[in-house]
């Protein structure tokens, strides 16, 4: 893995157009096999973890091909149904291939997924979903081995076990070729998970409550071909809005719909950073001092989403007086408070959930780590405030989830190299 280095203190201003999201692409791309003919997507991010659900949809037997940002899967000739999740293609997006396997197949194998180092993630939210329609569990031990009764997927009223991202999305590519009408109950209700069902719908899918925490699944026989633009990555721009705020610049951020960020925003004003949000962009502007806030709680969509708790802690750093951050969803998302203090950040964990920041507290350049995705991005956040050179170590974690994130941020005015 690579690493970054990065000449703190430079004030970001001007417009960056964020990528498409990577947490609506990867679901989108396993749904294409659901499709009888070629799927065209736009505005995929050109991101490592992209890359890797590519190779893994390759090894059983799409077509596909990725340039500048657009995908076309031609689905026609998959044959097998075994997952594989070697060193190279470790990611637990994979498990997202099981919904629509067992829709177009009848049975789904894989290896136990990999991922980002975040606590206990347990699959079984998934199998229960599963088992709702009509799926029985082979071995869920050593692999995950499913296969569908001989009668088939049978649309049911499912409750699931918890609001769960890649489980509603999982259940939701089964039941659209299931036979009858689904009601998935405590759905997750993420923009992601909007737009894999606004996708589904275009390639003739009849899915209804969308955005909310209950589905409509209504069964059809089988989907179409088309073109469908992804959409943009609201936690791209959230890490951008945040970048403005700590070095106090002014940046429009594009290609976004503002809304999915409304608890970002209701925090931004807590703490007394000013923004304008348009229709399909948010200016970020300078701000006076910043208020330490009450409370950041993650939950949830609409809530305050758990991917953007570690970049916003680095901007609790900067406020006057004490901010707790509890992380509700995740039990090792705190981690990266560490790296944080090497910095000079001071914190008080209260437990594997919830921390107090006290600030404001001068960060200093030193070496430091990414330990997943976000956490990453926080480093590369702390590290655009801190005073002098800093080294961040572990980029591939950064570059599973961001599409070209330094040549964004120089374009801004940071001072950041690719070693
Ligand atoms: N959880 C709860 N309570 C809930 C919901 C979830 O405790 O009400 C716990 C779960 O038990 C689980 C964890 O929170 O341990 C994650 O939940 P979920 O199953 O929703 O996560 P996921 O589907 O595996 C997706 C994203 C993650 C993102 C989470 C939460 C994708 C491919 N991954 O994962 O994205 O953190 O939802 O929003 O969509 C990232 O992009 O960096 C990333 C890790």
């Amino acid at each position: 893995m690579g690493k970054y280095i990065v000449q703190g203190g430079r004030k970001l201003k001007g417009s960056v157009t964020v990528s498409g999201s990577k947490n609506a692409a990867l679901p989108i791309l396993c749904a294409t096999i659901l499709a009888k003919e070629p799927v065209i997507l736009k505005n995929v991010p050109d991101i490592a973890d992209i890359h890797a659900m590519i190779s893994i949809l390759k090894t059983i037997g799409t077509k596909v091909e990725f340039k500048d940002g657009v995908i076309t899967v031609d689905p026609k000739n998959v044959k097998s149904t075994y997952v594989s999740n070697d060193g190279k293609h470790c990611m637990r997006a994979s498990i997202l291939l099981l919904g629509p396997l067992l829709a177009r197949f009848g049975k789904a194998e894989m290896e136990f997924p990999g991922g980002c180092i975040l606590g206990k993630r347990p699959v079984d939210t998934h199998l229960s979903a599963f088992m709702g329609l009509g799926v029985q569990v082979v071995d869920d031990q050593k692999n995950i081995e499913l296969k569908v009764a001989s009668k088939g997927l049978k649309g049911a009223d499912i409750v699931m076990s918890e609001l769960s991202v890649t489980a509603t999305e999982n259940v939701i590519m089964a039941a659209v070729l299931a036979e009858g009408t689904s009601i998935i109950r405590l759905a997750a209700a993420e923009p992601h998970v909007q737009d894999l069902c606004n996708f589904l719908n275009s390639l003739g899918a009849k899915i209804s409550g969308i955005g909310t925490h209950e589905l409509l699944v209504k069964g059809v026989k089988s989907l179409k071909g088309g073109e469908y633009s992804i959409t943009g990555d609201y936690l791209e721009a959230g890490t951008f809005a945040i970048a403005a705020a700590l070095t106090n610049g002014e940046v429009e951020i594009k290609g976004i719909d503002p809304h999915h960020l409304d608890s970002f925003w209701q925090k931004f004003s807590e703490l007394g950073v000013p923004y304008e949000l348009k229709k399909n962009s948010a200016i970020v502007k300078p701000h006076g001092k910043l208020k330490a806030i009450t409370q950041l709680r993650t939950a949830v969509h609409p809530s305050f989403p758990t991917d953007l708790q570690a970049p916003f802690a680095v901007l609790l750093t900067q406020a006057d007086g004490k901010s707790k951050v509890f992380e509700t969803l995740f039990d090792g998302r705190l981690n990266y408070l560490f790296e944080l203090e090497k910095m000079g950040a001071k914190f008080e964990i209260l437990n594997p959930h919830q921390a107090i920041i006290s600030g404001k507290q001068n960060l200093r350049g030193v070496h430091i780590s990414s330990w997943d995705i976000r956490a990453g991005a926080a480093m590369v956040l702390a590290a655009l405030v801190a005073e002098g050179e800093t080294e961040i170590n572990n980029i591939g974690f950064i570059d599973r989830g961001y599409d070209n994130l330094e040549q964004k941020l120089k374009k801004l005015g940071a001072t950041i190299e690719r070693k």
